[in-house]
């Protein structure tokens, strides 16, 4: 059965269909294929842009965010900044015997292993060694762990030292840009900013098709707001929105029975931590269920402290029960807080702060920190001017704030710790309040969202595939079938294709074959609605429509057939309402 995670050989069947009928496949299969690369085909890359279709309705056009497209290749600096080049590593374990590599925790975790992203190199190599996991290539027992940095790296221009990497999230073109994106919006938080486009990850061993790719496509979305004032003003529009979630306490006990909660109850209940992340997660569960995933086998599971991203204060895992994987991730909701501008300030010495007007002056105390010149030159001799030009670029309260949170300051690598600076405490009168964003973040992959969509439409009927894909994401939205192709039939149908072409419908014009076969090759890859063209069309023009899932017919008049279909793409009315009834067709 599909979409309800019992079928365990679906990953197979869709594969299958897609490869054949042009969905995806894999990418240099004349070369042997190499893992974790796929190719779109016709009707993968019309699914893809309808999934990034509704995405931009649903997160960005009601708020009016905006979004960018920025480089998919940063240099060193931009990576070293946001944490990556030190924590963007997986376990990989290699066997002694034939050194083929894997991925560890999923080395184990087949094996019925519970481990998570938050066990150690050492343990995790003596799970792999006293459990007597054994290697899938070789059959070997013994294994070494180590960390593999799962950026691709590269060179920019023809310089070995100009390190560059290929980004492994879309996420920090955002960050990077945000002074210029503030600006734009005119000043205004909060400010949502969204970019789509590929991410690149050397996984170990992929080996789970679209779900882990090392060329994939992202939808994030940067909310960027005050954390004095991290009201979202749209929770009541999700109210209805009622979310299976596992917060942090269920995930620690290992409790699977989630709690069924909206927004407003899952912050109010402190199960959630801003009110901003709970809204992004129950939009991302609408998106998913126009997607064609009920909400019964949707998910939100936290991530415990050790096993979330460096720079998240609280994450959820978007999850999605497949047959094969079982709960596979989806989208990554994640509270990054200021991590990441606080830490491009530093490294770019370029302030993130925001600016608020205040209506009525307020006395704060603010914290200054200033360098100590002799300390720094008598300790860091040549590298002081550095460190001078380092610490000029920030304000005196930025670089107090930095030291309280970090400790030191790292210059290009040289720490100089708290003690190097001196404090001073002073009262001052303010008419304006300064403030370095906090950020929730929604992050999707649309390969997994176009697995998963696949997967749930996935059904037999009468021994055959149907691709029950919801209508708004159909590649194909109708095709035109002439019955046969003789008696003017065709040349009627041609006139129907060339009218609902010009409507701005996608449509496949199709006179091959005995017209069973068409109604079955139009199943198989979703197409919502077949426009027949039989005898009577000639007679009074008029046309059945077949709809793919009830396989029932309706007959229209021409004239009427795109405001019919308009309405039936735009405000989903029902098929029924398209005509009147014509007897079912014998299969
Ligand atoms: P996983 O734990 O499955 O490796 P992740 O936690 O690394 O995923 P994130 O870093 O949160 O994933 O990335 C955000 C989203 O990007 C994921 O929810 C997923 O949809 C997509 N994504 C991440 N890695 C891959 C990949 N290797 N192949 C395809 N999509 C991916
Ligand atoms: N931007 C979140 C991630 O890709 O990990």
């Amino acid at each position: 059965m599909a979409g309800i995670g019992l079928d365990a050989s679906i990953t197979e069947k869709v594969f299958a269909l897609a490869k054949r009928r042009g969905f995806y496949w894999q990418a240099y299969e004349i070369y042997g294929g190499v893992g974790g690369f796929y190719t779109l085909g016709p009707l993968g890359v019309r699914l893809k842009d309808n999934i990034i279709r509704i995405w931009r309705k649903i997160f960005l056009e009601p708020y009016e965010f905006i979004e960018i497209e920025s480089p998919t290749i940063a240099p060193y600096i931009v990576f070293e900044a946001s944490g990556h080049v030190g924590s963007f590593k997986d376990a990989m374990a290699e066997c002694l015997k034939c050194g083929k590599k894997y991925r560890a925790d999923h080395l184990l975790e087949e094996r019925g292993v519970k481990v998570s992203e938050a066990t150690g190199l050492d343990l995790l190599e003596k799970l792999l060694n006293e459990n007597r996991v054994s290697c899938p290539d070789c059959g070997s027992l013994n294994w070494r762990v180590s960390s593999f940095l799962t950026m691709f790296q590269t060179n920019i221009g023809p310089y070995k030292e100009s390190i560059g990497f290929l980004r492994p999230e879309t996420a920090q073109g955002m960050f990077v840009e945000f002074r210029q994106l503030y600006e734009i919006n005119r000043a205004r938080m909060p400010l949502g900013v969204a970019q789509i486009g590929k991410a690149y990850r050397n996984e170990i061993s992929p080996r789970q098709g679209l779900i882990r790719l090392r060329e994939f496509s992202q939808m994030e979305l940067e909310l960027f707001f005050d954390p004095q004032n991290s009201r979202c003003p749209y929770l009541d529009e999700v109210k209805d929105v009622r979310m299976n979630i596992l917060d942090e306490e269920k995930v620690k006990a290992g409790d699977n029975v989630p709690h069924n909660v909206n927004a407003r109850e899952a912050v109010e209940k402190g199960f959630v931590k801003e009110e901003w992340l709970a809204f992004m997660m129950a939009l991302s569960q609408k998106f998913l269920f126009i997607l064609g995933v009920k909400p019964e086998f949707q998910r939100f599971k936290a991530k415990l402290e050790g096993e979330r991203a460096h720079y998240s204060a609280q994450t959820f895992d978007h999850e999605v029960l497949t047959g094969k994987f079982g709960w596979i991730e989806v989208a990554g909701h994640a509270y990054r807080q200021d991590y990441d501008l606080k830490s491009h300030s530093i490294k770019s010495r370029t302030s993130m702060e925001v600016v608020e007007e205040l209506s009525n002056p307020i006395k704060v105390r603010k914290r200054f920190a200033y360098v100590d010149p002799l300390k720094v030159k008598r300790d860091f001799g040549q590298l002081s001017t550095q460190i001078f030009k380092a610490v000029s670029g920030l304000k005196p309260y930025e670089l107090a704030e930095l030291l309280e949170r970090y400790g030191n300051i790292d210059v290009n690598g040289t720490v100089v710790g708290k003690e190097y600076f001196m404090f001073k405490e002073v009262e001052e009168t303010v008419s304006t309040r300064k403030y370095v964003p906090h950020v929730i973040e929604p992050s999707f992959g649309s390969d997994r969202l176009a697995y998963a969509a696949l997967e749930y439409a996935y059904t037999i009927k009468d021994n055959r595939v149907v691709l029950k894909l919801p209508r708004d994401i159909a590649p194909i939205q109708l095709a035109v079938l002439p019955l046969v192709s003789k008696d003017g039939l065709p040349e009627k149908a041609k006139e129907v294709y060339k009218l609902l072409i010009d409507e701005g419908f996608t449509v496949e014009y199709d006179e091959s074959g005995y017209i069973g076969k068409r109604y079955a090759r139009f199943d198989e890859i979703g197409v919502p609605l077949c426009i027949t063209i039989d005898y009577q069309t000639l007679k009074d023009n008029t046309v059945t429509i077949r709809d793919r899932d009830t396989w029932k017919q309706v007959r229209t008049d021409i004239k009427e057939l795109p405001n019919l279909l308009y309405k039936y793409f735009r405000f989903k009315i029902n098929f029924e309402d398209l005509g009147l009834p014509v007897p079912i067709e014998k299969p």
